[in-house]
């Protein structure tokens, strides 16, 4: 059992090794975490024409994520209400309309109404409606799609501005001039990271690799050299020879619009338990989005966001800001992976040690540990 970190110690422990590989422990945090709390599962504007939609996993589940006549987004279990058959196979896709099982042309409109079912819709001892796809709860904020398997799942405020108004030591509106939701994604990447979910979450918190793990975002950010990830409200700021986060250093398309002369040197991470990692630059924004796959390995979706009319520019070009951070995206994947690795030893059966710069992080562990004790 791992106990609660003691604020008047250096040094706190870590998660027990066994957090980051039992199969028992991430059917739990699948139960407790993922089937509770909203999960970001990507951005609106990837399902834009009517039917258009994607299945995700969640929690134990699949879901249907689709865009319905009325363009309003919805999702539903991924599971036929007849025999129980897996309705969409496929991971996206149009629908023509309507949803039809394969298995014996049970039919439901794209708000998940029964429309159809062969031999028996007409039959008066049938209540079609009590026969509808089973809905999931969905939030859009800030462009990107959220779910929540609960049934009686609580606002999408209270578990999201929570973190943004504490990185913003208490302005959201500091966060809304960046207008994220009105962003568009200019590149995507999915990475299979070989590691568990938390040790990427983990990872994203702490600075104490920076020195050795990126060189090169250190020159961007000569702050993190020291490993400081977090110092009171300051944001990182940008090095005095460079003029944007993109791989010559150089600006290379204008600032958000809605940002002001002290955003401009800045730089935001912050994360939004449990899934989402955003990055706010001055003409660009990158969030992270994590699936866990498997108890050892985590799909994590990478989308560069820009300016709306940066992106219809016929010259637009994003490579400057993809490369750089790709470049430690697969750095981070590299480490993430290594500390996977260590899992498993006896060696790290106990954990380890979180070290100063290292602290906050164990807010994150107390997290696990409250949900999944
Ligand atoms: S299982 Fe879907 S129609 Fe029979
Ligand atoms: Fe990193």
């Amino acid at each position: 059992m791992t106990t609660k970190a003691h604020s008047e110690t250096s040094f706190v422990s870590t998660l027990p090794g066994h957090y980051y590989y039992d199969p028992a422990i991430y059917a739990l945090e699948q139960e407790r975490i993922f089937s509770r709390m909203w999960v970001c599962v990507g951005r609106a504007d990837a399902l834009t024409l009517p039917g258009a939609y994607q299945t995700v996993s969640l929690g134990g589940e699949n879901v249907i994520v689709v865009r319905d006549k009325e363009l309003k987004l919805r999702a539903f279990l991924n599971v036929c209400r007849h025999r129980g058959a897996r309705l969409c196979p496929e991971t996206s896709g149009v629908l023509k309309g309507s949803i039809q099982c394969r298995y014996h042309a049970w039919t439901y409109a794209l708000n998940g109404r029964l429309i159809g079912a062969p031999n028996v819709l007409n039959e008066t001892a049938f209540q079609a409606m009590d026969f509808s796809l089973l809905p999931v709860a969905l939030e859009v904020w800030e462009g990107l799609v959220w779910l929540n398997l609960s049934e009686t799942p609580e606002p999408i405020e209270q578990q999201i501005y929570g973190p943004i108004i504490e990185r913003f030591v208490g302005s959201y509106e500091r966060f809304a001039r960046y207008d994220v939701g009105h962003l568009k994604s200019g590149k995507t990447i999915s990475y299979a990271v070989q590691a568990n979910w938390k040790i990427v979450l983990e990872n994203f918190q702490e600075c104490y690799h920076c020195g050795p793990m990126h060189p090169e975002f250190c020159r961007y950010f000569p702050q993190y050299k020291s490993g400081v990830a977090y110092n009171g409200d300051e944001a990182a700021t940008l090095a005095a020879d460079m003029e944007a986060f993109s791989i010559t250093g150089k600006a290379n398309r204008p600032h958000l619009p809605g940002l002001v002369p002290e955003d401009l040197r800045r730089y935001y991470g912050i994360v939004i338990n449990p899934n989402l990692l955003l990055n706010l630059f001055n003409d660009h924004v990158v969030i992270h989005t994590l699936t866990p796959l498997e108890p050892d390995c985590t799909r994590v979706t990478c989308d560069w966001l820009f300016d709306r009319k940066e992106t219809e520019r016929p010259d637009f070009d994003p490579a400057d800001a993809v490369e750089l951070f790709d470049l430690v995206n697969r750095q981070d994947w590299e480490v993430c992976a290594l500390t996977q690795a260590g899992m498993t030893s006896r060696a790290y059966r106990n954990g380890g040690i979180y070290v100063p710069v290292e602290h906050h992080i164990r807010a994150f562990a107390d997290f696990i540990l409250e949900k999944c004790p």
